[in-house]
């Protein structure tokens, strides 16, 4: 199957999910916020289980079975929190990967964001095959086991590390403390690297939204209560272990290490991570344009620095030397070519009195002055009153609609948008404006829609004006199945039209 089939049926996966999460909670567009909500609970759990954990080998397995046996509400409830956190952790990333590579998310202005990802997932399973050992118990001892017998296939170390384990007398309170200094430091690290993973993500979404939080809490909270993670019977080293109740989420790479043995497994590994590296290093076929500022109308206000989603744009001193003043600067391989900056930058008002309107940062591709110019010759020259529909390239098509009384644009972005052209077009003698765009939290470029709402409510600049009437435009974010909310808005402002709510 070709890789854009494989992204449109993605995609309308997606979209139908939408029907079951509304308002933006859809949990395969929230895998990075969830993934992180799992590391947090993981995070304040393990908190709770170090402090009365006993880092010796004598006392490890006691003082974890004695949570779920002696105080099974508390201590057994968030034991159980932190195994199904774990679990829920490695599900979500490994999601969030495959999810992101479908949507072709691993190169251009995104590459630092792959790339930085790819070490998460090392850390992903070193903490949570580690996790096992702590516990001592049958299943503790099979995954040291084979951990160490995996590691002894790589020239690390001069002496084999599975030797460790021949005897009980051989796991000694040092080795131990290796393990438990393991388990702690790997997820800190994991902490380290998850910050330069969002580095050159603006205002990331590290939780997701209200509803979505409120139910994987609480699925979380009754499967930690319906089905308490206990331990089994204690490490026996003289014992090989038999049958044991495998966590496949967790420790899958264990029985896959003892199926093909060491050395393919760590072939495999490193395959994998090969693949991983390569898919970001492929040169892109086409470059993305780049936004560009116009020194003569940049003030410097920051208004593009705010809203660029991938904080592609800093200021620094102005070129006309004047004293304080700013201008903005765009780093060219940041930059995701959405033009999301443009509706952001105060020049872009098409009210101004100027043959062309030169914005202070503009798309090369899709400049604010030709949406002007177009607007206005469509509305020139139509025979009949017109609806004026502004889209996004990734949501909706608003060009092609057929029919004779809307013209739309697919914009790079809605957040490419200057609020003041929705005024500007009613003003032209348009009868009604859409305004269309990604379906909640589905944002090609993360904040389109987002800086969109806000932009139309007020609450951000730049703002629509009070006196455009709130009957004159319609807002649409819907996915592809959601087609019909669309053809509504239409019919809403072709009635208002006909009834005479338009002025
Ligand atoms: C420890 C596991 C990980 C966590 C907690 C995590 C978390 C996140 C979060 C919170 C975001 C920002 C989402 C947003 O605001 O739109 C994000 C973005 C991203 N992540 Fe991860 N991530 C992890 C692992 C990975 C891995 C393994 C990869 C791939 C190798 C990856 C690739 C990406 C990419 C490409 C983006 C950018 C998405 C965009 O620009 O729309 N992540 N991640
Ligand atoms: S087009 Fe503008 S807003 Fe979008 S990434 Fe580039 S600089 Fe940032
Ligand atoms: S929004 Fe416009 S005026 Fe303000 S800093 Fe950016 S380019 Fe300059």
């Amino acid at each position: 199957m070709k890789a854009h089939a494989i992204r449109r049926l993605w995609q309308r996966l997606e979209d139908s999910l939408d029907f079951i999460f509304p308002g933006g909670s859809n949990p395969l567009r929230n895998l990075g916020a969830i993934a992180c909500l799992m590391f947090a609970i993981l995070l304040l759990s393990g908190i709770y289980l170090y402090a009365v954990f006993d880092t010796s080998v004598q006392g490890a397995w006691q003082s974890v079975d004695a949570l779920s046996r002696d105080q099974p509400f508390v201590g057994g409830w968030l034991r159980s929190m932190h195994r199904y956190a774990a679990d829920g952790f490695m599900i979500s990333t490994i999601l969030h990967l495959v999810r992101e590579w479908i949507l072709g998310h691993h190169s251009r202005f995104r590459r630092m964001t792959w790339l930085t990802g790819i070490p998460l997932l090392a850390f992903m399973y070193v903490s949570g095959i580690g996790g096992f050992w702590l516990n001592w118990d049958r299943l503790g001892q099979y995954a040291a086991v084979a951990s160490a017998e995996l590691l002894d296939a790589l020239p690390l170390m001069a002496t084999s590390l599975s030797r460790n384990f021949l005897s009980a007398e051989a796991v000694g309170d040092r080795l131990f403390s290796l393990l438990v200094f393991v388990h702690l430091g790997v997820p800190l690290l994991l902490l380290f690297g998850l910050w330069f993973h969002l580095q050159r993500i603006t205002r990331p979404k590290i939780l997701p939204p209200r509803s979505l939080l409120i139910g994987l809490l609480t699925s979380l909270g009754i499967l930690a209560l319906a089905l308490p993670v206990i331990s089994g019977p204690p490490a026996d080293l003289s014992r090989a272990a038999t049958t044991l109740p495998l966590d496949w989420i967790l420790l899958h790479l264990l029985p896959l290490a003892d199926l093909l043995s060491a050395r393919p497994t760590w072939i495999l590994i490193a395959a994998i991570f090969a693949v991983l590296f390569a898919v970001a290093m492929r040169p892109a076929s086409v470059a993305l344009p780049v936004a560009v500022v116009d020194a003569d109308n940049c003030n410097g206000c920051r208004r593009c620095v705010e809203d660029c989603p991938y904080s592609a744009i800093t200021l620094e001193d102005h070129p006309n030397g004047k004293r304080g003043q700013q201008i903005a600067v765009v780093a060219a391989e940041r930059c995701a070519s959405c033009g999301i900056c443009a509706g952001a930058c105060p020049s872009a008002t098409p009210f101004r009195s100027v043959i062309e309107l030169v914005n202070g940062i503009d798309m090369p591709q899709q400049s604010v002055d030709t949406l002007r110019r177009s607007l206005l010759d469509t509305l020139a020259a139509a025979k009949t009153p017109q609806i004026i529909a502004f889209g996004c390239e990734h949501g909706l098509d608003v060009e092609h609609l057929g029919e004779a009384d809307v013209t739309g644009y697919n914009l790079l972005c809605i957040g490419l948008l200057p609020p003041s052209f929705i005024e500007y077009a009613l003003r032209a003698g348009a009868a009604g404006v859409i305004i269309s765009g990604c379906a909640e939290g589905a944002c090609e470029f993360r904040l389109g829609n987002t800086w969109t709402a806000q932009r139309l409510r007020g609450e951000r600049e730049p703002h629509l004006r009070r006196n455009v009437a709130s009957t004159d435009y319609r807002v649409v974010f819907a996915g592809h199945r959601e087609r019909s909310m669309l053809t509504k808005a239409i019919n809403d402002l072709r009635s208002n039209a006909a009834t005479g709510i338009h002025p």
